[in-house]
């Protein structure tokens, strides 16, 4: 029970070092993220960050469909930010008043464009494979963020000998069955991050599944920040009640 106990603690306060066993038997690293544990916050310089490598990186393949450009605005943008964020966008608009479609510069209620315009595009560009929308996947796989950190720093130099890979497939130490139809989207230095910080495969990493988390769930922070006052509610709710029985049965004693 003891230890039953502490090991919740652990999972609450974010300090377990523990690491979460994946499909196919691969252990999964624990990862320390801003924004674990009770008290856990988002990074925004972080997300800027995660949002630059996703746009400069993984937006050629993946989509994050359901994110809009006025939430960027969670960020930390300046609208002025957003709007000229957007307009470096242009989308498809209509039908005008002949009947004809028509493409227009983004505006920030816009969301944020697809990568391909349709399943079969994605796939044709990509060895039959799928790239999954983003939106959602930081809490989509066994592992959460951990595991998309993982996949995205888990690709060797080479594979392990005794492996034969098949056409199109790339190793990765931490997709289930290890060959997967994404070759390692990131390099040394890949995006000059706007605020300096150098670009490492491990900090780029890092940085865009931050961002992926909080597409994932953009209220974490209300939601961690509820769960602590509902927490101190509870207890100060509990010493009213002993104060109240203490009085009671004092009468009767
Ligand atoms: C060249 C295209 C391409 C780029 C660029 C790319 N991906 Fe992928 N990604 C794919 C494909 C294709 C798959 C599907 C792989 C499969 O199912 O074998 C995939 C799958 C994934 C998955 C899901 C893995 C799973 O468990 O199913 C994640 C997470 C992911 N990509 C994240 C990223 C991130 C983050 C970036 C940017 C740093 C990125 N990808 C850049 C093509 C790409």
């Amino acid at each position: 029970m003891k230890k039953l106990f502490a090991l919740g603690l652990t999972a609450v306060l974010g300090l377990g070092a523990g690491a979460v066993q994946a499909a196919e038997g691969v252990a999964i690293p624990a990862h320390q993220w801003s924004f674990s544990g009770l008290f856990g916050t988002f990074d925004r310089a972080q997300l800027q960050r995660g949002f630059q490598v996703h746009r400069e990186v993984c937006a050629s393949c993946h989509s994050i469909e359901f994110i809009s450009f006025r939430n960027l605005i969670d960020l930390g943008y300046t609208p002025d930010e957003i709007k000229a964020l957007a307009a470096e966008y242009t989308v498809m608009d209509g039908p005008n008043d002949d009947g004809d479609m028509f493409e227009r510069p983004a505006i920030p209620a816009d969301r944020y464009p697809l990568a391909f315009p349709n399943e079969q595009a994605a796939r044709a560009a990509n060895n039959g494979a799928y790239p999954p929308d983003l939106s959602l996947m930081a809490k989509a796989r066994k592992g959460g963020p951990d595991y998309s950190y993982a996949l995205l720093i888990g690709y060797p130099e080479e594979p392990p000998a005794d492996v034969e890979l098949m056409d199109g497939m790339y190793y990765n130490d931490y997709f289930p069955g290890h060959q997967i139809a994404m070759p390692a989207p990131l390099f040394e230095g890949l995006v000059e991050y706007a605020d300096g910080t150098p670009a490492t495969v491990e900090q780029m990493a890092e940085d865009v599944t931050a961002f992926m988390m909080w597409t994932a769930e953009p209220n974490l922070e209300a939601r961690k920040s509820m769960g602590v006052t509902v927490i101190l509610f509870l207890l100060v709710l509990t010493g009213i009640l002993y104060a109240v029985k203490k009085k009671i049965w004092s009468d009767l004693h």
